[in-house]
Parts: structure tokens; sequence; C-alpha cells
């Protein structure tokens, strides 16, 4: 009986402290002052996990291969992604670097994911961490254009990064990204 009343007496308190913790301002919410390797840890593993539990094994679409979506993929990711992941021989941007945690360089690391677990991280993004979510703007073939794209950053040479993301006037019509010539714009300047 003793012992139980000290246990629930201790936890009384823990939680007390926890309650009363952001209160006292001791907590440095820098970006600039980085994660101890503890919260890193705490946050890295608790994403993975989370990512691992809710990603499931939902069918993969039989586009990741095809050169048109990987080619319509690479102009979203300039647009959306290339800012806070880099690309190969590709720096973060100013605005990238200072994430805390830093966002990956998804070269190095799209590796040691599944593609439905970087659809399901595109589509969610990860709260804590500055990782958007673009499932409520994006239709899903979008954001399996851009697995298709991230998937093949591994293996991607900066040249061929370099003329994925670069429009090209000559071919303008053959690249499916490229708007349409009678989209209103003038192109006479
Ligand atoms: C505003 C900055 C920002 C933008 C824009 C952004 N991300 Fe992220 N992304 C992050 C951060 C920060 C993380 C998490 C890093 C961590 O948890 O350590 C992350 C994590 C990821 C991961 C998991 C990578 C890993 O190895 O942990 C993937 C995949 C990813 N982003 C893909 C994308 C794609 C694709 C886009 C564009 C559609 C995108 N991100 C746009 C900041 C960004």
């Amino acid at each position: 009986m003793k012992y139980a009343l000290t246990v629930l007496a201790t936890l009384a308190v823990l939680g007390l402290g926890a309650l009363i913790f952001p209160y006292t301002g001791l907590m440095n919410v820098a970006a600039t002052a980085g994660h101890t390797s503890i919260e890193q840890w705490y946050l890295s593993t608790m994403s993975r996990r989370s990512i691992q539990a809710r990603a499931g094994d939902a069918a993969v679409p039989n586009v990741l291969a095809d050169s048109a979506t990987i080619a319509r993929g690479a102009f979203a990711y300039l647009e959306m992604c290339q800012t806070c992941h880099g690309g190969p021989d590709v720096e973060r941007s100013v605005t990238g670097q200072g994430i805390t945690p830093e966002p990956p360089y998804l070269a190095e690391t799209a590796d040691r994911w599944q593609p439905n677990e970087v659809f399901w991280i595109v589509q969610n993004g990860i709260k804590m961490a500055g990782m958007p979510g673009y499932g409520p703007t994006h239709t899903d073939e979008e954001l399996w254009e851009l697995v298709a794209f991230v998937k093949q950053l591994p293996e991607m040479t900066p040249e061929r990064y370099a003329a994925l993301t670069t429009p090209d006037d000559a071919s303008a019509e053959d690249n499916p990204a490229t708007p349409l010539a009678d989209d209103g714009h003038d192109h006479t300047h």
C-alpha cells in the first residue's frame, strides 16, 4: 500500500512538472540551436516508426519507371522540394539550410524508403520537422510522379538532374511539364 502511494505521488509530481515546464521558458526553441542527440533520436525514431506503421503496403502504381512520369515529377521537385532537399550537386537554399532538423539530401537518403513510404511522407508531411504535406493540394497521380522522381535521385548524375529540371525550349512540345504554347502567355516579348 505504502509502495503504491509512493509510486502514485512520484507520477503526480512528474506529471505536474511536465505540465508546468512549457511555462518556464527553459526550452530553447531556436532552430539555430539544433537538437541534442537525445532529441534527435527521439524525434527521428518516432517519425520513422510512425511512417512505417502508416504507409502500409498499398499497391504501388505501375508508373515509377515511366520516363514521362519521372519528367513531370522532376519539374514538381524543382518547384516544391529542391529549396529544402537540394539535388545531385545542388545545395539546399538558405531556407533549407536554416531548418531544424536539417532536411536531408534525398539523393543520399531516398534508398532507405519504400515507394509507398515516400508517398505517405509527401502526402502527409512530418509535423515537428517542417516537412510540408502535399496531399491536400495535389492529386495522388501528381504525388506518385514525385515519388517516381525521388526514387531515381540516388542513381542520378548531376548532368541528368540538370537536364530534367531545366525547361528546354527546343523540346518544349515534347516536354510534358511545359505549359502548352496557347496558354495565353505572350511568347513574342
Ligand atoms: C520547407 C522545407 C521542405 C520542403 C519544401 C520539403 N521538405 Fe521534405 N523534409 C523536410 C524536413 C525538415 C524533413 C525531415 C527531416 C527529419 O525528420 O530529420 C523532410 C523529410 C522528407 C523525407 C524523408 C527523408 C528522410 O530520409 O528522412 C522525404 C522523402 C521528403 N522530405 C520528400 C520531400 C519532397 C518530395 C518534397 C517536395 C514535394 C519535400 N520533401 C519538400 C523539409 C522540406
